[in-house]
């Protein structure tokens, strides 16, 4: 499995794993759009892992300049607990780290809980934190 940024031909595969992976994605979340936005800004932190031909996961990276951030990671569920969502992950962390990035936080929906293992793995840690949000469009 090779972890590489994202490439224009990769769009189809990459909306089709995110359709299949959060199928409950609340209406604001156009996936097509997000991907027109990140491609004006670090595009490089736009991450895929493919094998061959196959498309098998993919992470949307972001440095605002005090913080990074993942959006998106996601692993086709065919191919998970094999180190990709993993390796994804410290592609991100690398590559934030070489823009000077001095830490990473990650938004998990509450939803989402049983997910904190697999972040736990990777040295994240809970934070007392609450994330507020207010759309801009
Ligand atoms: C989260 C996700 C990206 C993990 O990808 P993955 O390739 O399966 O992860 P890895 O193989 O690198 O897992 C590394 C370790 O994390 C932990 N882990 C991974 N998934 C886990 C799970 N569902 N429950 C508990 N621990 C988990 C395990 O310790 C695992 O090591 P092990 O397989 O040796 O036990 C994948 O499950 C996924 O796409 N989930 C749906 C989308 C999602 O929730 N994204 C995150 C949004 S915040």
């Amino acid at each position: 499995v090779e972890i590489r940024p994202y490439r224009e031909t990769d769009v189809p595969a990459v909306l089709a794993l995110w359709r299949e992976v959060f199928p409950n994605a609340p209406a604001h979340n156009v996936p097509s759009d997000d991907i027109r936005r990140k491609l004006r800004v670090q595009r490089e932190l736009f991450l895929v892992a493919v094998e061959g031909d196959a498309l098998v996961g993919v992470a949307m990276a972001g440095y605002d300049g005090h913080r990074g951030g993942v959006y998106y990671l996601a692993v086709d569920p065919q191919r998970r607990r094999q180190g990709i969502g993993s390796a994804l992950m410290r592609h991100a962390e690398t590559a934030m780290a070489e823009l000077g990035c001095p830490k990473v936080n990650i938004m998990v929906r509450t939803s989402n809980a049983d997910v904190l293992p697999f972040y736990e793995r990777l040295g994240y840690e809970g934070q007392d934190i609450i994330t507020v949000g207010k759309r801009l469009e």
